[in-house]
Order: C-alpha cells, then sequence, then structure tokens
C-alpha cells in the first residue's frame, strides 16, 4: 500500500527530532527517525522525509549498531520498531557503545505511533475509494498538494491547514457508497443518475461526521461542490456560507480533472486551464483563483502542457 504522508504532521517529526538533537551532546549528532511500514522503512531527518530504504533485519535488534557510517538503536513501543540513527562523535576512539533513547523522547514517540497509524487507516481508506469508485490513482494527492499549496499562498495555518488537508483527501469519500454501475458512465447523465453522484458530498460528510472532533472537516467535504454564484449543490449556498476551505479544494479539485482526465483537453496548457476557470465568473471564489495563479508561477509551470494518460 502506498505510504501516505501527512504533511500536518511535519511539526511533530520536528520536535521529535529537535528533543533527541538535544539530548546527543555527548554522543552524535544528525539525528534520524525511521519506522517500519511494510517491508520498507520510512524516516525522517531535521530537513523532512527521507527517501523510504529497505534495512538488514539486524538492526530492529540494534543497540548502537554501527551500520553504514551511523550509530543505530532500535525502540520497541507497543507494537511499533523506532529506529534512531545518529552520526556519531569523530572524536577518537570514541563508539557511543552506551547511548540510550532519552525518556523524554517516548511520550513523542507514542503520539508519532497514533499518527503513524492514522496515516496507514487514510491510506487504506483511500485505496478502497480508488478500487471501489474507479478514482483514478493520484487524483487524490495531487488534490491534495494543491490544496495545500494554494492554502499556505492564503496564510492558512495551524488547524485550519490539517483540516484543509483531510478534506482535499477525504473530499470524494461518499462515492464508495455509490454503486459503482453509476460512476463507471462514459455518457451523459440522466437528471436521477446526476442527482445520485451529487449525493456523494452529503454521504461524505454524513460519515465523517460521526468521528468525534471531525465535524469542521465534514462541513467542508459537504460543501466542496458549493459555487459562489449559488450554483453549486447540495445547498445552493451563497459565497459567504461556503467554508474557505471547501472554496480551495472545490478549485484545486476542478483544476486536476480539466488537466488530467479530459483526454480532448490534453493539448492545453495550464495557462489555458487556469484561463477557463477565471472565465467561469461565479463559479470559483476569486482570492482562489488569485492565489492558484501565485502556486502555478511559483512553479513555473503556466505554459506547460499537462501529461495525458495516453502518454504515461
Ligand atoms: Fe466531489
Amino acid at each position: 500500500m502506498k505510504p501516505l504522508e501527512l504533511s500536518s504532521i511535519s511539526e511533530i517529526w520536528k520536535s521529535a527530532l529537535q528533543m533527541l538533537s538535544h539530548n546527543l551532546s555527548s554522543g552524535g549528532s544528525d539525528p534520524q527517525l525511521w519506522f517500519q511500514w511494510g517491508k520498507i522503512w520510512r524516516g525522517h531527518d531535521s530537513n523532512g522525509i527521507l527517501p523510504s530504504t529497505e534495512f538488514p533485519t539486524n538492526l530492529q535488534e540494534a543497540k548502537a549498531l554501527r551500520f553504514a557510517g551511523r550509530t543505530w538503536t532500535s525502540v520497541k513501543h507497543e507494537e511499533m520498531i523506532w529506529l534512531i540513527s545518529i552520526k556519531p562523535e569523530t572524536v577518537p576512539g570514541f563508539e557511543s557503545p552506551d547511548w540510550e533513547i532519552p525518556t523524554t523522547v517516548i511520550p513523542t514517540l507514542k503520539m508519532l505511533s497514533e499518527f503513524v497509524k492514522m496515516e496507514c487507516l487514510l491510506g487504506l481508506t483511500l485505496k478502497i475509494l480508488e478500487n471501489r469508485a474507479g478514482e483514478h490513482s493520484g487524483h487524490w494527492d495531487r488534490v491534495r498538494n494543491l490544496s495545500l499549496a494554494i492554502g499556505k499562498k492564503m496564510g492558512l495555518s495551524g488547524k485550519r491547514f490539517i483540516e484543509l488537508e483531510l478534506t482535499a483527501l477525504l473530499h470524494d469519500i461518499g462515492k464508495v457508497a455509490l454503486p459503482p454501475s453509476i460512476l463507471e458512465v462514459s455518457r451523459s447523465l440522466s437528471p436521477l443518475e446526476r442527482r445520485q453522484v451529487e449525493s456523494h458530498s452529503v454521504i461524505g460528510a454524513g460519515m465523517i461526521r460521526e468521528i468525534p472532533g471531525m465535524e469542521s472537516v465534514a462541513e467542508c467535504v459537504l460543501s466542496h461542490h458549493e459555487s459562489p454564484d449559488k450554483s453549486g449543490y447540495p445547498k445552493g449556498l451563497p459565497l459567504e456560507d461556503i467554508p474557505l476551505i471547501s472554496l480551495i479544494v472545490g478549485a484545486a479539485d476542478s483544476f486536476d480533472a480539466m488537466t488530467h482526465f479530459r483526454p480532448y483537453a490534453a493539448e492545453r496548457t495550464y495557462q489555458e486551464t487556469l484561463e477557463e476557470m477565471v472565465g467561469q465568473t461565479g463559479k470559483y471564489d476569486d482570492r482562489v483563483l488569485w492565489a492558484l495563479k501565485e502556486v502555478l508561477k511559483d512553479l513555473g509551470i503556466l505554459e506547460i502542457k499537462p501529461v495525458s494518460f495516453s502518454e504515461l
């Protein structure tokens, strides 16, 4: 299963690594923190995510073991095995044989364990969505990344940034409740079929609302197809009643669909797609479109044509 990395928890990784650094004064520097995901180990250092890799199985029992120029120690916490590696001191003769995991780090590892489990469950949920609802692989990941970039440009942070990421990942989760036959229709939908498909935002919001603490995300999922000109669904809300997060995810979702799922649009540039969205007066929020344009400018891809599936 593809690992799902939540950018929202990068601060927790950072604080765990900082805590390790503070306790390494006599043992080494540059700590890395790894956990196992299937056969692959997933790690972070102070600069962020490290490339996933396979390690020799004896590292799982490591106690100050030297490997690849670093010192490795494993920590078992509940059912998870963590690996902490440090760059040893270069003092001649110093082998840091007795280096122990600082006990102050254990609560943070415990918290990270809970988040990792949540990431696995989210990854599993999105895999089900991909298989059950014919969701294109990679769509939700691109919508998540684009939504976060737009949100950052608009100054979202903290709790709202986490809600933005979860909304972007789960916005179409209600599609798992629809019959596959209706999601595979390639002709235009009948009014009844359209109403059925459109019910996915209400169904998804209902599923998420049952999770304690996720009420705001549920509201944002409910409104991800609402439009400032009141032409959206399910309620036809006016701009002032649509959560900003819904407007961001709705625009990112449309942009990705317009640049990846329409074979006849494969020759258009991102610039042309953006212009089409700007031209649909009232369908998208002006602030979001401004931020989207800034993100594309920053990435330097405004004039680049999107890759079509036939080229993959
Ligand atoms: Fe949707």
